[in-house]
């Protein structure tokens, strides 16, 4: 499997090279394998915000514990969860099932009750947690996809989300910042490169029933 090669390849890159930029093809490719990611019921139920701005860049690293990954890699994502879903998402959803088959919309209405009933279902921090769940699964196709791609990465959690949603004017999309992942080529001197693989051992990570 060429995925496993691309897994002991990639590192969480602590230093990129900010004169190598990722091609405009590869990038489409990765975009692509984040739009393919799975999502509970399809919903995918967050954005993707690519940060091309340098001066919005130089604010993020301020929020980002001076991480410098975010002003140096080539590109970066933000990926934010939605606060809320509502039964308007989710038959935005079906609409969108219908039309790529070819299928009156009507077919769906009652999976469109049925999922916005269970949605609904959900307290605010119940949401918040399921949303952010959906958004880490796109998180995780993306790193593979990169590893794949010998694109480098670094997921980062270590900023603050309420600057960022700040900075970036989240709140009013009813968006909010969950997991930022800068992509690039490493610095020839990142020292993180040399590392090892740190994992458990297979035998401590599944168990047999
Ligand atoms: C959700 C998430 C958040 C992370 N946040 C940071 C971060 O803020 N800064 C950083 O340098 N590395 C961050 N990492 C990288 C991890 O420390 C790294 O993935 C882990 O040590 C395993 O090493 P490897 O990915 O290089 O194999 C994060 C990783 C994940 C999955």
């Amino acid at each position: 499997m060429e995925i496993i090669s691309g897994l002991e390849w990639r590192y969480a890159t602590k230093k990129f090279d900010p004169k190598k930029k990722i091609p405009a093809a590869v990038l489409a490719e990765l975009k692509k394998a984040v739009q393919l990611s799975a999502s509970s019921y399809g919903l995918q139920p967050y954005r993707v915000l690519q940060i091309d701005d340098d001066q919005i860049r130089a604010q993020l690293l301020s929020a980002s514990f001076e991480q410098s990954q975010v002003v140096d890699a080539s590109h970066l994502f933000v990926f934010c969860s939605q606060k809320t879903v509502n039964s308007q998402d989710v038959a935005a959803y079906f609409d969108l099932k219908a039309h790529m088959n070819g299928l009156d919309s009507n077919i769906f209405k009652d999976a469109v009750t049925v999922v916005s009933e269970e949605v609904a279902k959900k307290s605010e921090v119940e949401m918040e947690i399921w949303t952010a769940k959906q958004t880490y699964l796109a998180v995780g196709t993306l790193l593979a996809a990169a590893g794949e791609a010998a694109v480098d990465a670094c997921p980062m959690e270590g900023f603050e989300p309420d600057q960022y949603d700040k900075i970036l004017g989240l709140s009013p999309k009813g968006l909010t910042a969950n997991v930022v992942i800068a992509l690039g080529y490493r610095a020839a001197d990142d020292q993180t490169a040399q590392m090892r693989k740190t994992r458990k051992p297979l035998e401590r990570l599944f168990e047999h029933y």
